[in-house]
């Protein structure tokens, strides 16, 4: 079967402060390292040999997968000197790849959460012949991502990067972060110096007239890019919404790892997910939530589509909705965060300091 390629050396600049001392692919969502799941996923689909193409937070990914047998991969790890993009990363891992020049290569970006048909990508890619293969997937508001319009038989007629008027919104397709390239076209791409491959690679290969082909399919897809974003897939896949192998445990409205600790008359909806060794008191409420390993959790607490950091701390009483508390933060009690309030890690927001509305 294919080899693949997957990037994750990217800086994850906005889910910060989760990426501050965690790459954004080794952050956990339902109670594994996001990466758990695309790795899983790709082993089903019969891939066995990923290089992973790590740059920020390199060094945590191998201690982490080792040589990935436990998984039944074969992983390796390339890591860039200096950040060379998406595209500088493909070409940088292309000396470990085994493909022969006319065989396809599969690349995953390292934070797309997918139900995906893997298989159909590659066998879709042979039949029509094409050099790159892309997954597009339908978004209502395309603004924030790249369009890529295709004639009828699905071949890629353009690249359109983040439009900004009506007029530029020509296709309601968005590239979905996989491909399939023929590992000559992998060789092509300039060595030794940052190239993007949504906006250099791909239009210079549309350019000098290679055949792209897009594969729209519609299944599950989310770009885990934003605080937001990252906590509504974790809960995905601990409701079953969203498919992995990898979920410890069964689908449902909780998973709550080892060693947590949950008080009385506390209650775990929508698919929150409990870290290890994280206590949470009495009377609590915590809806889609992630807490993470170690985290604590005071009695009378009400947090709803929210993250908590590792061994981040909060108050009794205090509401969270739609916030990010960093690693090792501590928010006191009778708080109220909202709307995207981010908490840096190990920063101390005292007791009743903070409301969005009046405490009477
Ligand atoms: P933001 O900073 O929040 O935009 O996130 P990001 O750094 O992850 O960037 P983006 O979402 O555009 O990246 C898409 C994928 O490519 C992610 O899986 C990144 O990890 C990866 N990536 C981005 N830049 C690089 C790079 O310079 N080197 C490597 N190896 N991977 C990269």
């Amino acid at each position: 079967m294919t080899e693949a390629i997957l990037l994750v050396g990217g800086k994850g600049t906005r889910l910060r402060p989760l990426t501050v001392h965690t790459p954004k692919p080794m952050v956990p969502a339902a109670g594994v390292p996001f990466l758990t799941h695309q790795l899983a996923r790709a082993r089903a689909a019969g891939v066995e040999h990923i290089v992973l193409a790590t740059s920020y937070l390199a060094e945590v990914f191998e201690p982490h997968f080792g040589d990935g047998s436990e998984l039944g991969l074969h992983l390796e790890y390339v890591t860039e000197d200096e950040p060379l993009g998406t595209g500088g990363a493909i070409r940088n891992v292309a000396s470990r790849l085994r493909s022969a020049p006319g065989e396809p290569v599969l690349i995953f970006n390292g934070d797309i959460l997918t139900g995906l048909d893997i298989r159909a990508l590659v066998d879709n890619h042979r039949t029509t012949g094409a050099d790159v293969s892309l997954h597009l997937t339908r978004v209502a508001d395309p603004r924030a991502f790249g369009l890529v319009p295709t004639d009828p038989s699905g071949r890629v007629t353009a690249f359109l990067e983040k439009p900004q008027t009506p007029e530029e919104i020509v296709t309601d397709q968005i590239n979905a972060g996989a491909y399939v390239f023929n590992r000559s076209v992998i060789d092509g791409i300039p060595a030794g110096r940052p190239v993007s491959v949504e906006r250099e690679t791909f239009p210079n290969l549309l350019a000098a007239g290679a055949h792209l082909q897009g594969m729209v399919d519609s299944t599950y897809w989310l770009d885990l890019g934003t605080p937001q974003a990252f906590v509504r897939g974790s809960a995905d896949l601990v409701l079953g919404r969203a498919p992995s192998p990898a979920v410890p445990g069964r689908r449902g409205e909780r998973l709550v790892l080892e060693g947590a600790v949950i008080g009385e008359g506390t209650k775990l909806t929508g698919g929150t997910s409990i870290g290890a060794r994280a206590r949470i008191g009495a009377d609590a409420r915590i809806d889609g939530s992630l807490v993470l390993d170690g985290a604590v959790v005071e009695d009378g607490a009400v947090i709803r589509d929210s993250l908590i950091g590792t061994g981040a701390t909060i108050g009794a009483r205090t509401v969270l909705d739609g916030a990010v508390i960093g690693d090792g933060a501590t928010v006191g009690a009778d708080n109220e965060l909202l709307h995207g309030a981010r908490v840096w890690c190990s920063a101390r927001i005292p007791a009743a300091s903070l409301r969005f509305s009046s405490d009477q």
